[in-house]
C-alpha cells in the first residue's frame, strides 16, 4: 500500500464574496518532495494557496492534512499541525529589523539553534540583522520570509512565488535552499519560472481558470504539448 498523502484536497472550491474562483479542486502531496502550481496570472493560484492555509473559506470540497480534516480549522490552528505558508505578498513586516521579523516568525517558540541554522541557510541575512527588513533585496525579502515560515518547523511548506521581485543571481541560490529543504519536507510552490519549477518538483498541476487543467509528473508535464498553451498570456 503506498504511504498516505500528507496533503490531500478534494472537491474545492473558493471564492470572494459571490464569484466564485477555484471550482472542484483535487490534489495530493506526498510527505516529501515538492508539488509545483502553475498557470497564468488570475488563474487562482494565490486563492489555492489562501485556501490551504486558510486564510479564505472553502464553499465545498474539503482539506485533509495530516489524516485530519482541516477545512474548517483557522489559519493559527492549520500552522500548529504543521502548514507553513510564505505569502506572495507582505510577507515581512519592513519596519521592523531582520532579526525582529525572525522573532515575530518563530511566535515565541523559537529557538537560538532555530534561529542560527537559518542564518546558516541564508548567509546573507546574517550581515543584515538590524537592518529594518524594508531596506532589503527583493531575494533577501524573499530569503526572510521563507526563514520566518520555516522558523515554526512545518511540515509542509506552501510558497506564493519566492522568486518574484528577485535578482536572476539570487534565484538560483533559493531554488538550491528550496530543492535540499524538498528531502526532508514538503513543498507546495507557486512558480512562474517554469525551469525552476520543473527542476525542484516531481509533480507538476497546472491551473486554468480556476480548475485544474494539467496534472501528473513534471516529466510527463514538461514535454506535454498543452503546456505552453495554458501559460501563454
Ligand atoms: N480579494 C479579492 N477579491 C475579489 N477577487 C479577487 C481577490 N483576490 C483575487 N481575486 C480574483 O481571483 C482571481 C484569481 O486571483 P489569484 O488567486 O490572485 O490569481 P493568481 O495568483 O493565479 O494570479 C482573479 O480573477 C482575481 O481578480
Ligand atoms: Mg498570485
Amino acid at each position: 500500500m503506498s504511504e498516505p498523502a500528507l496533503l490531500d484536497i478534494q472537491g474545492l472550491s473558493v471564492g470572494y464574496g459571490r464569484s466564485r474562483v477555484l471550482f472542484e479542486i483535487g490534489l495530493s502531496v506526498p510527505r516529501t518532495g515538492a508539488l509545483a502550481v502553475l498557470g497564468r496570472n488570475g488563474v487562482g493560484k494565490t486563492t489555492l494557496m489562501k485556501a490551504i492555509i486558510g486564510e479564505l473559506p472553502a464553499l465545498g470540497g474539503r482539506i485533509t492534512f495530516a489524516g485530519e480534516d482541516v477545512t474548517a480549522l483557522p489559519p493559527e490552528r492549520r500552522v500548529r499541525r504543521g502548514l507553513g505558508h510564505v505569502p506572495q505578498e507582505h510577507a515581512v513586516f519592513a519596519r521592523l529589523s531582520v532579526r525582529e521579523n525572525l522573532a515575530v516568525g518563530a511566535l515565541g517558540g523559537g529557538t537560538a539553534e532555530g534561529m542560527a541554522a537559518m542564518l546558516e541557510m541564508f548567509p546573507k541575512l546574517a550581515q543584515r540583522l538590524d537592518q529594518p527588513a524594508g531596506t532589503l533585496s527583493g531575494g533577501e525579502r524573499k530569503m526572510l520570509a521563507i526563514a520566518r515560515a520555516l522558523l515554526l518547523r512545518p511540515r509542509l511548506l506552501l510558497l506564493d512565488e519566492p522568486t518574484e521581485g528577485v535578482w536572476i543571481g539570487v534565484i538560483e541560490e533559493i531554488a538550491e535552499r528550496l530543492k535540499a529543504l524538498s528531502k526532508t519536507m514538503a513543498i507546495v510552490i507557486v512558480e512562474q519560472h517554469l525551469e525552476l519549477a520543473l527542476g525542484l518538483a516531481e509533480t507538476v498541476c497546472v491551473l486554468d481558470r480556476g480548475r485544474v487543467a494539467l496534472q501528473g509528473a513534471s516529466d510527463e508535464i514538461r514535454s506535454d504539448p498543452r503546456l505552453l498553451h495554458y501559460l501563454a498570456p
